[in-house]
């Protein structure tokens, strides 16, 4: 039985604008975040506090969240150590994801510790979060395939994930970093998590790599997911996993679902109108059906 709504995490800001080499405006993220609340999320993945020598995109993440701190939506920063945590205990940010990768070698890459290292450090990171009464998302890259180090068994990931249960987070989100799992491998992946995790959010954030992200979305539906996060114009990508393109594009999402009689709460044309405010700041054409569609008339 597939659900009656589903609650679409809108990364675009965060996942969307990360990998753009060119430095957006502080003014036109705020112009496009702002556009986008207006088309109905009621989450979003604003920016993430991480070293700007890694990431120089969000080098304005507390200028971001600034602007965004009336908002009655659920804002999510991506927290990587103690000094992203001292950044968000001065921010008005009210949700935390914390990020790990299942293989040593992305996560090497990607915060520059081992796993478990990551790990260690993490546990008294959400404690302290939870004290303070902070949602906090776990995010688990590389949750199917690692581009250094292949396929990912599943056990790995389900150990990974048992361990933020333990830690205390409210939500595991299950991300598929290059776009290379296959509906067949969601499906058993998430139904595994369902089973194994009753009482916590479950969220879904897969690459559309390989096109396969819409089939994706349907397949974690059957599995019970009714959580996805996905990015307006199919914008993304992680610059520490070589051959990630962009998150599943959210118009394509929201179409897909509303069709089924899937209630997302956003509007489309409002969200295409987001768009239209950030695209002249890209390197690269937004990617969508539903955007190209439009194009053609
Ligand atoms: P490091 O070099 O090992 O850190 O990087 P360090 O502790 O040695 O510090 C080095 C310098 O960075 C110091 O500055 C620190 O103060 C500073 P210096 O003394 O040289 O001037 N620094 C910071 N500055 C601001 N905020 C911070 C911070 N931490 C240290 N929080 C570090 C380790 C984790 C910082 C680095 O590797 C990093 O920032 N990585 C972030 C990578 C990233 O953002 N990746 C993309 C997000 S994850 C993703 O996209 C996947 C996801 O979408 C799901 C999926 O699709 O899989 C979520
Ligand atoms: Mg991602």
């Amino acid at each position: 039985i597939l659900p009656k709504k589903v609650t679409i995490i809108e990364v675009g800001p965060r996942d969307g604008l990360q990998n753009e080499k060119v430095f957006v405006p502080t003014d036109q993220k705020r112009a496009f975040i702002h556009a986008l609340k207006q088309a109905g999320f009621k989450e979003m993945e604003l920016a993430s506090f991480v070293s700007p020598k890694w990431v120089p995109q969000m080098v304005d993440a507390e200028e971001i969240i600034e602007s965004c701190a009336d908002f009655k939506t659920r804002n999510f920063v991506l927290v990587p150590n103690e000094k992203g945590v001292q950044r968000l205990y001065a921010s008005k940010a009210n949700a935390v994801a914390v990020f790990v990768g299942t293989s040593d070698t992305f996560n090497q890459k990607n915060i520059n510790k081992r796993t478990h290292e990551s790990m260690v450090e993490l546990r008294p990171i959400v404690r302290g979060l939870k004290k303070k009464g902070y949602f906090v998302r776990a995010s688990i890259s590389t949750a199917f395939h690692c581009p250094y180090e292949g396929k990912i068994p599943e056990e790995k990931t389900l150990s990974l994930c048992q361990t933020f249960v333990d830690f205390g987070v409210d939500e595991l989100c299950v991300a598929d970093t290059i776009g290379m799992a296959t509906p067949k491998e969601v499906y058993s992946l998430f139904t595994k998590l369902k089973t194994a995790f009753p009482d916590i959010l479950i969220s879904a954030h897969f690459h559309d790599t390989r096109k396969m992200g819409l089939a994706n979305v349907f397949a974690a539906l059957q599995a019970g997911i009714d959580r996805f996060d996905s990015s307006a114009g199919g914008l993304g990508g992680c610059p520490f996993a070589p051959g990630a393109s962009g998150n599943v594009a959210t118009e394509d999402v929201v179409y897909m679902l509303e069709r089924m009689g899937i209630s997302t709460g956003i509007d489309l044309h409002k969200l295409s109108d987001s768009l239209d405010i950030i695209r002249p700041f890209l390197s690269r054409p937004l990617d969508s059906a539903y955007i190209n569609i439009i194009e053609k008339g």
